[in-house]
């Protein structure tokens, strides 16, 4: 066997990623929690009820477990509506439960990453149309300086919304989402009022603590065509690819909203990233679909034989994670992976996943692009929105009725690589040795053969 090490920069941030609906528990007052009480909008009926419990303190051993486990930083977000749960109404105990929470943080030497809006609206304004208002700007602007006033002694590290792309996808075209809109006609307000919000969120950032970083979580999906050689193939992939990925970071780099064949100026947008936030799960193929023109002219799919998690929802592969860092590169900014993992309850296909994703984040770092960190999700199984609790991607297992907490196998793995800083072959050998000879191949193997473009 071939002994190697992948090492990472000195410096480089090892966390898990979190969001507070997903994990707190009982967040009442929010769009999502009464979506959850309405018939058939989740998975089996589930409802997120006690998640994790963190706001009953079980952040504490959850922390305790990241700490212990060789991790050195967090990525958690701010729930708005326990801190704003009516109009500029404020609840000065929930911002005091955060203090207490990221000091925790800090205490057990992980430093936080904080996003300000992963998915969720307090009620207030989803009553009032959510990000089909143009109100909503000003409403995220207040409430962002409200919570940067407050931690800003604590916190450097900001994301102002977690995958806008997704948000507008998953609530107002397919509806599987609050506020479970199916149109077209509302997705360029939507679009351009979260790129405002951001922009505002940025701007407001910066003015009360100029030398933070802030940044946003885009999610990138890798689009392939299913028959290269299919023009109608290749004009869907790219199409979606630019509906999906390329929107946001455009918009928030040049301030020009592009969106189908609409463009919308914000100028205030431009420039308005310190980092770029990559979120990467997987990749896709598309075919041209004739028989559904009528709805959406796209069949997405996974190539044949492709190693797939346990409900078909990640399809395990690495060399989109390349793909998602060279996008990201181009952007000529530090990049944090700030989301990256796959549901597996049993524990089947994580250990391969992480270890050939990371080698990919190892390969960028190797040519001096300036990845800072990576947060897998996630660090314990938590709510996972219209799948409700079908879908397992903790690091720990999540027994939601004694919430008992067990430690799946790539936990210790995860354990290694940041205890170490880099990942081994011998890592590898333990935890994965199915893909051992693909990521260290021994001398003279046909493996030695470049299997990357
Ligand atoms: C991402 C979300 C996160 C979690 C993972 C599995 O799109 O940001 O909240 O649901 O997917």
């Amino acid at each position: 066997m071939i002994r190697a090490t992948h090492h990472f920069p000195h410096d480089f941030l090892w966390g898990t990623a979190t969001s507070s609906h997903q994990v707190e528990g009982n967040n009442t007052n929010n769009d999502w929690w009464v979506w959850e009480q309405e018939t058939d909008r989740i998975a089996h009926g589930h409802q997120s009820g006690e998640a994790c419990g963190w706001w009953n303190g079980r952040w504490e051993e959850d922390f305790d477990r990241a700490m212990e486990g060789g991790q050195n930083a967090h990525r958690l977000s701010i729930e708005w509506s326990r801190v704003e749960p009516n109009p500029a109404i404020w609840d000065d105990s929930a911002i005091d439960y955060y203090r207490q929470m990221i000091k925790g943080a800090l205490d057990r030497g992980l430093m936080p990453m904080v996003c300000l809006h992963h998915f969720t609206i307090p009620q207030w304004i989803s009553d009032r149309g959510g990000f089909s208002d143009p109100q909503i700007v000003h409403y995220f602007e207040r409430y962002t300086r409200k919570v940067v006033t407050a931690l800003n002694d604590l916190v450097g590290l900001w994301l102002t919304i977690n995958e806008p792309n997704v948000y507008y996808v998953a609530g107002y075209l397919e509806g599987v989402w609050p506020p479970g809109k199916k149109d077209l006609r509302l997705i360029p307000q939507v679009i351009k009022h979260l790129v405002m919000a951001h922009a505002a969120a940025y701007h407001a950032i910066h003015e009360i603590q100029p030398g933070s970083l802030v940044g946003l979580a885009h999610h990138f999906r890798g689009f392939y065509p299913a028959n290269p050689r299919s023009p109608l193939d290749r004009w869907v992939t790219n199409f979606k690819a630019q509906a999906f990925n390329e929107v946001f970071p455009r918009a928030v780099t040049d301030g020009l909203i592009r969106f189908l064949t609409l463009r919308n100026r914000v100028p205030q947008a431009a420039g308005t990233q310190d980092f770029f936030g990559l979120n990467y799960y997987t990749s896709e193929t598309s075919a041209f679909n004739l028989k559904q023109l009528t709805d959406r002219w796209d069949h997405s799919d996974f190539p044949e034989g492709t190693d797939l998690s346990p409900s078909g929802f990640v399809a395990n592969m690495p060399e989109g994670m390349w793909e998602a860092l060279k996008w990201a590169h181009a952007y000529q900014l530090p990049i944090y992976v700030t989301e990256n993992g796959i549901e597996d309850a049993e524990d089947q296909i994580r250990p391969r996943y992480l270890a050939q994703h990371l080698r990919e984040v190892w390969r960028a770092v190797n040519f001096n692009w300036r990845v800072r960190g990576y947060f897998h999700w996630s660090l314990v199984d938590n709510f996972e929105w219209e799948r409700g609790w079908t879908q397992r991607f903790g690091l720990w297992g999540l027994d939601t009725i004694t919430q008992e907490r067990t430690k799946r196998p790539s936990a210790e793995m995860y354990e290694e690589i940041c205890k170490s800083n880099g990942l081994s072959s011998e890592v590898v050998a333990m935890y994965a040795p199915e893909v051992l000879n693909v990521m260290f191949p021994p001398r003279g193997s046909p493996e030695l053969v470049a299997t990357y473009a």
